[in-house]
């Protein structure tokens, strides 16, 4: 290994131990040390490895004490950018009525479509910026945020401009996913495929034009669209050059993981429903399964995810949050890796890779993030915890000490001791 400069380090943690996620496995170095330099991870290894010359000429030295290193959590799939509520609806569904039944009679997500129609640009900014600020605060540094509360081209627009504006005003790496085929708006409720085409011939050209989203997402059920429709919106996307991604067999089995499998989607999402033929086909083709226990939590749902499948099948399995108003208000990355483990039977080790590696892998982004590796961007979070293990079993603490952004730090806890 080459020996390191101090004056080409930029920071240098010592007295830590690193969780670190290298090659998709759960793997720690104990009594470690971590240097980085500009936004990059420069060197990790053993602390004992570093002279004491080097730790006392480097610029920054950052005494983690004791404290663990994860990289920071990636949250795959997130619809953070709404206007209005839906806590009437939490009240309705606690006397018994259904998501379902809230749909079909006009509520859910066509009660925030109407009401993120009215909001303004700066209106959806400033509530989206909250819940963002919430989720850095949870250790989350990089982000996906889909569109799909607009459904028409002026609003989906809005909403993905906004989506924007959060990437650049925030430290956060956020990757926008336009989702304008996430329910059939009123105005097209006797022509779904109407609305397909006005997705796929003007809404689709547009975004693409414009550069505002890098993947497209459809939810394939039976209170959304169907297996033809949700195809030709792939077809589209892939014709464009745009990642493909899905809401598949969250409430029913459609088939549509086969499908977004076919089209080499980057991932599909919730897969209550999955079966073992559709499993089979996103293991051929490297797709990422996206579990969001959030939501299966919410909706009190029975059916659970597969996930000895996914686990025989080798299929990488990453958890989100799901953060939405309808089926999961839920703010915090450690809790959803609490409802992974009691809920769906994640390991530890595996919710937390889930929450690093994988959720890289499911916005194709494994190659800069997710993982503690030299070369990668240093976004790391500093944890005050005995063990890794900590972050899935405290349910709901976000012991944190510090966060790091591509070399920038970010909360520093550690000040105020
Ligand atoms: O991921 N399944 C569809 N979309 C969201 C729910 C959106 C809503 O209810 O507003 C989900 O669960
Ligand atoms: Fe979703």
């Amino acid at each position: 290994m080459t020996p390191l400069e101090p004056d080409k380090i930029d920071t240098l943690f010592i007295n830590c131990h690193l969780a670190t996620m290298t090659g998709n496995a759960f793997s720690i170095i104990e009594k470690a040390a971590l240097a980085v330099t500009g936004k990059t991870i420069s060197w990790i290894g053993k602390e004992k490895d570093l002279s004491d010359h080097l730790k006392t000429k480097c610029q920054k030295v950052i005494d983690c004490k004791n404290g663990w290193i994860l990289p920071g959590f990636v949250d795959c799939h997130t619809h953070l950018v709404w206007g209005g509520s839906r806590s009437n609806e939490f009240e309705m569904r606690l006397a018994g009525a259904s998501y379902e039944e809230i749909s079909k009679k006009g509520g859910g997500i066509f009660s925030t479509v109407q009401a993120t129609r009215k909001a303004s640009k700066d209106e959806l900014f400033i509530l989206a910026s909250k819940r963002v600020a919430a989720l850095l605060s949870q250790g989350i540094t990089t982000l996906e945020i889909k569109s799909g509360y607009g459904l028409n081209l002026e609003t989906e627009l809005k909403l993905l401009e906004v989506i924007r504006q959060l990437d650049k005003d925030f430290p956060v790496h956020i990757e926008a996913t336009f989702l304008g085929a996430h329910a059939l708006p009123r105005e097209f409720a006797n022509d779904p495929d109407g609305y397909i085409d006005l997705v796929t011939d003007t809404m689709l050209p547009k975004i693409k034009n414009q550069g505002i989203a890098t993947a497209v997402d459809v939810f394939c059920e039976h209170i959304a669209f169907n297996l033809s429709q949700t195809k030709k919106v792939f077809q589209t996307a892939k014709d464009l050059g745009l990642n493909i991604k899905l809401h598949a067999e969250q409430l029913s089995d459609s088939n549509g993981a086969a499908l977004a499998a076919q089209f080499s989607a980057l991932s599909c999402d919730h897969l209550e429903y999955l079966s073992l033929d559709s499993a089979k086909k996103m293991a051929d083709n490297h797709v990422t399964a996206v579990l969001l226990p959030g939501a299966f939590y919410f909706l009190k749902e029975t059916q659970k995810p597969p996930v000895d499948i996914l686990r025989k099948l080798k299929i990488p399995m990453a958890v989100s949050t799901d953060l939405n108003p309808g089926s999961s208000p839920v703010h915090s990355m450690t809790l959803v890796l609490n409802m992974a483990c009691v809920l769906f039977g994640l390991t530890c080790e595996e919710a937390l890779l889930g929450a690093t590696i994988h959720g890289a892998k499911a916005l194709s982004l494994e190659k800069s993030k997710g993982s503690i590796e030299k070369g990668k961007d240093a976004d790391l979070v500093v944890w005050d915890i005995d063990t890794a293990a900590d972050l899935c079993y405290l349910a709901g603490l976000t012991p944190i000490k510090m966060v790091i952004i591509e070399g920038r730090i970010l909360h520093d806890n550690f000040k105020n001791e």
